[in-house]
């Protein structure tokens, strides 16, 4: 058996001992979905600890268990789970303002509307909300598709925008293909053919390849600072020229800004790189804690939605029975109010600890020979950042594009998606690949107890596998 095989050993047996009860709802959860749930994140070996309540940093389970999670509903509560802000104004909800859903249209989504498309301050651009990323992403990319009439999608590996059949290339990466796989069954072969595979931050290979294909792609769609693919910022100079290049082909620049958005600055992670996409997607926080998505960007292209449009190439992109639910509606209004309005005390303050975290479990491990780079670093336009990835450089890796990040042969991934995870689970603290995201609800007690949490582990990966 390998070293880490049997460290996972101990650690399951750990997490067994004290996930009891949960283990007794989650067979009862297998027995009527599939593979007990509905989103295989959150379903991660040997069974996912299942949560009673949530409260800022903490999430608490059937069996009794406190942790600090740092996935903050993938990465949508920035302000903590249920925040106060949000639970008040939940409270002061009558029927009228359509706390359920009601169908009409409501004054909620133009507030929403005018406070984004304010913070983004651009002339001439609209939006349109729907109910999920993947949505979002979608319909972004049929837009470019009618806007230019072409349809080839330039993506980037390691770049995650949701199951759409047009963003199915190059999630994870394979070691035998690297982001050149198919991710998955049902899509046509016709549409996987016209997927086109760039890297993060390399201008060279996307000078290559738009030099080759410029003319047949529709949209080059891009994570400004990428998220589930590492945690890594575009370099200002790669992104200047993403837009240039773009311009020059006649291509639809798509930035997704769904985990970006509102991280970083009360804006797109765009407005501190100063470029201006063709579209935008936003989605996760923007909802306050519900289902809302949007995609924003210049009237021209998304106007190509509109009823009455007169090319033959309109977007169907209208339906969505809780597309602008009133009451999500109302929670994105009172989420991004309270970002805009509260910016300066709560920008900084995730991103001291995002620091903090960053540098300290790097010490940590590195105190006991082990090297540990974490990425989610800001950069030269990124003052500060609140996301962190702990990862386990297997040769002198600079980490820039997701093929650094998620290459075993580069970096340690059992060790960051497996024992990380487990470990930590065993300390009280709940991460996904390796760390997350420092919400506004953790205090300097909770850093201080995850960095507790990462030297415990620190010493049972030094005492099995160094
Ligand atoms: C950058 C990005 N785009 C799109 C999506 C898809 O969003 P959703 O899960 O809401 O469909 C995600 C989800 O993690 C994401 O991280």
């Amino acid at each position: 058996m390998k070293k880490i095989d049997r460290l996972l050993e101990i650690l399951e047996s750990r997490y067994r001992e004290k996930t009891k009860k949960s283990l007794q709802v989650y067979r009862r959860a297998q027995r009527v979905m599939v593979q007990g749930g509905s989103h295989s994140l959150r379903l991660f070996s040997p069974y996912p600890f299942i949560i009673t309540t949530a409260e800022g940093s903490m999430v608490y389970d059937f069996d009794g268990n406190a942790y600090i999670d740092y996935w903050q509903g993938h990465y949508a509560n920035i302000l903590g789970h249920n925040p106060k802000v949000l639970t008040d104004e939940f409270k002061r909800f009558n029927p009228e303002d359509g706390s359920l859903h009601t169908g009409f249209e409501g004054e909620n989504q133009i507030k929403l509307a005018e406070l984004l498309l304010g913070q983004l301050g651009y002339k001439d651009y609209k939006i349109r909300f729907t109910t999920s990323g993947t949505l979002a992403t979608m319909y972004a990319v049929m837009l470019a598709q009618a806007y230019t009439g072409r349809d080839g999608v330039l993506k980037i590996g390691g770049g995650w925008h949701g199951a759409s059949p047009y963003l199915l290339k190059g999630v994870k990466y394979h070691p035998e293909s690297g982001f050149e796989q198919v991710e998955s069954a049902g899509v046509p072969q016709e549409i996987l053919r016209r997927i086109f595979m760039t890297r993060f931050n390399d201008g060279d290979h996307l000078e290559k390849i738009l030099w080759r294909k410029g003319h047949e792609i529709a949209c080059l769609i891009i994570e400004p600072f990428l998220g589930i693919g590492g945690f890594l910022g575009a370099s200002k100079e790669y992104l200047d020229l993403a837009r240039a290049l773009t311009e020059k082909y006649g291509i639809v620049l798509i930035f997704d800004e769904i985990i970006s958005g509102f991280r970083f600055c009360p804006s797109g992670v765009q407005k501190l790189y100063r470029i201006e996409p063709d579209l935008s997607t936003f989605g996760k926080l923007i909802g306050g804690g519900h289902a809302v998505s949007a995609v924003a960007g210049k009237t021209k292209i998304l106007e190509k939605c509109r009823p009455h449009a007169t090319s033959k190439l309109r977007v169907l992109f209208e339906g969505g029975t809780f597309s602008s639910h009133a009451q999500y509606m109302r929670a994105g209004y009172v989420m991004l109010k309270s970002l805009v309005n509260e910016a300066p005390r709560i920008y900084p303050k995730i991103a001291a600890a995002g620091e903090k975290l960053r540098r300290r479990i790097e010490a940590i491990f590195g105190d006991r020979g082990i090297e540990v780079k974490c990425t989610g670093d800001g950069n030269d336009v990124v003052a500060g950042s609140s996301l962190f990835m702990v990862n386990f450089p297997l040769k002198k890796v600079r980490y820039r594009s997701a093929e650094d990040v998620w290459n075993p042969a580069r970096s340690g991934v059992r060790l960051k998606e497996e024992v990380l995870k487990l470990a930590l689970l065993t300390e009280g603290v709940h991460v996904v690949h390796g760390g997350g995201a420092v919400s506004a609800a953790h205090e300097e007690k909770h850093v201080e107890q995850t960095i507790a949490a990462y030297g415990e582990t620190a010493e049972l990966i030094k005492k099995y596998l160094y």
